[in-house]
């Protein structure tokens, strides 16, 4: 991989990943995409007939395959908040970027899609308590910390190319 992207869900990371994929002329993975095309399900699904627990094992081993292959990584909300991925990604020579935005920018952003059974299953406040719970973990996994609130995905990566 050139770059890691972690941060909370909403935060851009699928969007901003494919467009500095795009610029670096260089291959894109979205990691919930792989676990889907692993699993054959939806991450909803996985959620329904499995159990986060289960999402987490499966988020995990797509995690170190994922990490070794070259281009642009995008992860999961979730993914650097357990340890044994932290791990993986602290031992990558790889740059995290963590990409951050207030609450009301994060509710915008993940009111306008489906599919993320947490958004669901917590409501706004949940999320929310969420957010800031995971926030020091995420600070912890990152090398470069980004702020995106009132940044296109275009500006948002013009400062990850500055940065990288
Ligand atoms: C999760 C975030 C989701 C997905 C799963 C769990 C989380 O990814 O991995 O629903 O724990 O925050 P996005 O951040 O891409 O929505």
């Amino acid at each position: 991989m050139q770059a890691i992207l972690i941060g909370f869900m909403g935060s851009g990371k699928t969007t901003v990943g494919r467009l500095l994929a795009t610029e670096l002329e260089t291959h894109h993975a979205d990691l919930d995409e792989l676990i889907v095309k692993r699993a054959g399900k939806t991450i909803s699904t996985i959620f329904e007939e499995r159990g986060e627990a289960y999402f987490r094992q499966l988020e995990q081993q797509t995690l170190r395959d994922a990490i070794a292959q070259p281009g642009i990584l995008s992860t999961g909300g979730g993914t650097p908040t357990i340890a044994a991925n932290a791990a993986i990604l602290k031992a990558s020579p790889v740059p995290v970027i963590c990409l951050t935005a207030s609450d009301q920018t994060i509710l915008g952003r993940v009111a306008q899609d489906t599919g993320r059974p947490l958004v669901d299953e917590l409501g706004t406040q949940g999320l929310m308590a969420l957010k800031q719970k995971r926030a020091a973990l995420y600070r912890a996994a990152a090398d470069i910390l980004i702020t995106t609130d009132n940044l296109t995905p275009a500006q948002i990566v013009a400062e990850i190319k500055a940065r990288i």
